[in-house]
């Protein structure tokens, strides 16, 4: 059986989960649910990120131990992955023990090949970033992300010597020219590694709050070092050689595009220096921005995306999320935008073709649905929108995979209104053509299952289907002509009623 790892970023601690971190999570449940329907045995890993300077101060605001600060939120992203149906495999803290035992094994791993080495830094640090800069990075005085001072840091560090990885990172690169999807993010990377590498420090001796580093326990490991062995610790690095053969390299690394540097440079230079195979793909997405702007504390403008479940649903929420921005792309969360994307897709499209097939078979056919036509007109429109969907899945583009299922949605409604068959007497006439749109319906309600599994599971029910949708198996179930003649085909409640705003 084949394998596929999957990841997403691990969200820091110091703030509740909020609509950003949902986009991310859920782009990577469509995504972790889309490769099960492939056959495929998938592993996907989502956490949080504990230590570093950054926790440390929030904790001190509270007025509490980081780990007790950390204790308490970390359940709260369980949580909400819980809500929004998110079905990851494993959950990392990098407070937890496992992932200590293999950050120290990495770090003396680097160690021992030379590439750590002691020097002195003197320059500048944003702890909004957890990054340093250098002056030509910042804005006057500023942050060039935050907008506010950085910290004159100088401190006797450990650093990695990134600076001899270039040539192996661009080698690596082009003999990878798929690793990177959207594509442009890949040539942002390889001009960045062009420009020539800095070293980059990996300890700080000012700082308690992180994993000591095993060859001087005066230091501990810079959080972004720690926070990056993540993929690697959760899968048993250091522990279960097993395990860990299993799954790594990595398929796909989910990210946000603040955060490619980091993973695109210098995490596949960490694991070239201990001698890992670099991550075998990562999908960079843009940010969900609310009223235009980054979501932030300072902003108040911090969107929780469990209010948005109370409001409009989990799966309208979840469609919403996965179709209003192509991944890679910047999107702007409205609340307009939502209730308008769910009455025109959700109400007026799918929810209007599932009642209609469900009202006419109750109504002509006795309740029983009848078989699809090899001939249907919508047969190739079918096969059309299943190869387009498969190939968005591929590259990671659920609004282009959601947008290909929607044209099957739109043609079978079409179809439904050309032929008009509520107004016909029952008969051979009505028989074939809902036949047709139970086929097509099949059909949809696979392609839209990553996105929206309740509903996914409703609908095959309602048409008729038995078992799991979660089983059946991606491309052969989307072959025209699955429909099982004869099923009972039941109407229920509207799945999606409208919305005013
Ligand atoms: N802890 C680091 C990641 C370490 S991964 C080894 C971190 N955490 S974060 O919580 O600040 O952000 C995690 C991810 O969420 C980033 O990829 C970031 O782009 C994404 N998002 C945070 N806010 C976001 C939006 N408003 N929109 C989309 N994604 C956003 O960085």
């Amino acid at each position: 059986m084949s394998r596929f790892y999957l990841t997403t970023p691990i969200y820091y601690v110091n703030a509740q989960p909020h609509l950003g971190h949902a986009y991310t999570t859920i782009v990577g449940d469509a995504l972790a649910r889309w490769h099960r329907l492939l056959g495929e045995e998938v592993h996907f890993l989502t956490g949080t990120d504990e230590h570093g300077l950054k926790i440390q101060q929030a904790a001190d605001a509270a007025g509490i131990p980081p780990q007790q600060f950390a204790d308490n939120i970390a359940p709260l992203f369980v949580k909400a992955w819980e809500r929004l149906d998110i079905t990851n495999t494993d959950f990392i803290r990098t407070t937890e023990q496992r992932h200590r035992i293999g950050v120290q094994k990495l770090l003396q791993a680097c160690f021992d090949a030379g590439d750590i080495e002691l020097d002195v830094y003197r320059g500048m640090y944003c702890v909004a970033c957890e990054a340093y800069y250098t002056a030509d990075d910042l804005d006057g005085d500023n942050c060039p992300i935050h907008k506010r001072p950085v910290e004159h840091v100088e401190e006797e560090n450990y650093f990695f010597r990134l600076s001899r990885f270039g040539d192996r990172l661009l080698d690596w690169y082009a003999n990878h020219p798929d690793a990177i999807v959207p594509e442009h993010r890949l040539n942002e990377v390889t001009s960045f590694i062009k420009q020539g590498l800095h070293d980059f420090s990996v300890s700080r001796k000012t700082l308690t709050w992180g994993i000591p580093l095993p060859f001087d326990e005066s230091h501990v490991a810079y959080v972004w070092f720690d926070a990056l062995a993540n993929y690697i610790t959760a899968i048993g690095y250091g522990a279960n050689d097993t395990t860990f053969n299993k799954w790594w390299p990595v398929n796909r690394h989910l990210i946000g595009k603040d955060i490619i540097r980091f993973h695109c440079i210098y995490w596949p230079a960490m694991l070239m220096s201990a001698g890992i195979e670099p991550p075998s793909g990562y999908a960079v997405g843009g940010w969900l921005l609310v009223g235009g702007e980054k979501m932030s504390k300072t902003s108040g403008n911090v969107v929780n995306p469990l209010d948005l479940i109370d409001e409009i649903g989990l799966d309208g929420f979840r469609y919403y999320v996965l179709a209003d921005t192509a991944y890679g792309n910047d999107g702007d969360f409205t609340y307009e935008g939502l209730i308008a994307r769910y009455n025109s897709d959700l109400a007026n499209n799918l929810g209007n073709l599932a009642a209609r097939v469900a009202t006419v078979v109750g109504k002509k056919c006795d309740g029983r649905g009848t078989a699809p036509s090899p001939s249907s007109a919508l047969a190739p429109i079918s096969s059309q929108t299943v190869a387009d969907a498969v190939e968005q899945w591929q590259r990671v583009q659920p609004s282009r995979a959601l947008e290909a299922t929607w044209q099957l949605i739109r043609a079978t409604n079409a179809h439904l209104e050309q032929h008009e068959p509520w107004k016909a007497e029952p008969g051979a006439g009505v028989d074939a053509v809902m036949g047709d749109a139970l086929e097509a319906l099949r059909i949809i309600t696979i392609l839209v299952y990553p996105a929206m599994p309740d509903t996914a599971r409703e609908i095959w029910s309602r048409i008729g289907m038995t078992g799991d949708i979660a089983d059946v198996r991606v491309p052969d179930a989307l072959q025209w002509g699955g429909y099982t003649a004869g099923a009972t085909v039941t109407k229920g409640d509207p799945l999606f009623p409208r919305r005013t705003v």
